[in-house]
């Protein structure tokens, strides 16, 4: 695709979909997320995860993670691996643990250069601490933050760094797609906190879990990517993309998708320093979006019956 490395849809191990349908789709949803003329890249939802790849303290297991891994060396794609460092799908040791600073930066240097170190060389990039910020941009409470404060941030890039030197390493978070939103300052303070200690970080990835009515434009996206690159990241890219619907969906909340689709595709292809876009899943019923927000859905390119969305062609037009 002109402009871009990739286009991409990530997607889960079979057994950990929690809506699936049922599985005389797969054999459909398995031939279209490997056609090389659908999806140059992937991403796993789940499987790399803490709760997957460290379940018990120092015990490491690698088997859901290799699925999407294992699907991309095989089908030739390109390989976002998602995420060491979050607050959310910890195994729960790590919450049930009493942690001193000590122990929790052993925690997570081991837990990095275990998951980093396994898969070294297979992952273009690794999203290596996800969704560190609040909502008012300031730092997000999480059990790292309130025990290493923004050390632990500097601490998991450093331990990514010396695990996997090939990899670009990237924080990713949503909320941050607009230029001017507390969330996005925040994000740029937690950038160029990184820089100024002299800590690699390669790129930054807007996860855009967007909502159809109320999307940014794309010299939005523009603006935002350009204050990012700014403070001297290599790259950035759509890590999570996908553009809910308030149900049911009609020909108006449709055209608004594909609008917001449009506008992603549009600033990315604009964007020098943008590499990619990832779809979070491209099969509507296999989505977060209908078990996170209620009353919300169609958040994808692919409805329920394997027909596409018309926000499929306005990419197709885009690129
Ligand atoms: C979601 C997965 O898609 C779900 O299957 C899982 O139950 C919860 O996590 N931001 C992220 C992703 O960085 O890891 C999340 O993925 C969606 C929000």
């Amino acid at each position: 695709k002109a402009g871009l490395q990739y286009f991409g849809a990530a997607t889960d191990t079979p057994g950990q979909r929690e809506r699936a349908p049922f599985p005389a789709t797969y054999a459909t949803y398995s031939a279209i997320l490997t056609n090389p003329r659908e999806f140059g890249q992937t991403t796993p939802t789940n499987g790399m995860k803490w709760l997957f790849t460290e379940p018990e303290a120092g015990v490491f297991n690698y088997t859901e993670g290799e699925v999407v891994a294992g699907l991309a060396a095989a089908t030739g794609k390109t390989l976002r691996c998602h995420a060491l460092v979050w607050h959310n799908q910890l195994a729960p040791w790590v919450e049930n643990t009493t942690w001193t600073p000590d122990t929790l930066r052993a925690a997570i240097t081991r837990h990095v250069a275990n998951v980093a170190g396994h898969w070294k060389g297979r992952c273009y990039a690794w999203d290596v601490v996800n969704e560190a910020l609040d909502e008012d941009g300031t730092y997000r409470k999480s059990l790292f933050y309130n025990v290493l404060g923004e050390e632990y941030i500097k601490l998991a890039f450093q331990a990514a760094a010396k695990a996997d030197p090939g990899a670009k390493l990237y924080y990713n978070d949503y909320g941050i797609e607009r230029p001017g939103s507390v969330k996005t300052a925040g994000a740029l303070r937690l950038v160029k906190m990184l820089r100024d200690a002299g800590v690699r970080i390669d790129g930054v990835g807007m996860q855009a879990h967007l909502h159809a009515d109320v999307h940014p434009t794309a010299q939005d996206h523009v603006d935002t990517m350009n204050a990012f690159t700014a403070l001297g990241v290599a790259e950035v890219a759509f890590t999570e993309l996908d553009v809910r619907i308030e149900m049911p969906v009609n020909a108006t909340n449709l055209a608004w998708q594909a609008d917001s689709y449009r506008a992603v595709a549009t600033a990315c292809v604009r964007v020098p320093q943008c590499v990619g876009i990832t779809l979070w899943d491209f099969y509507d019923p296999f989505s977060w979006v209908p078990d996170t927000f209620p009353g919300q859905g169609a958040a994808l390119l692919w409805f329920d019956n394997f027909t596409v969305h018309p926000a499929y062609d306005v990419l197709i037009d885009t690129f």
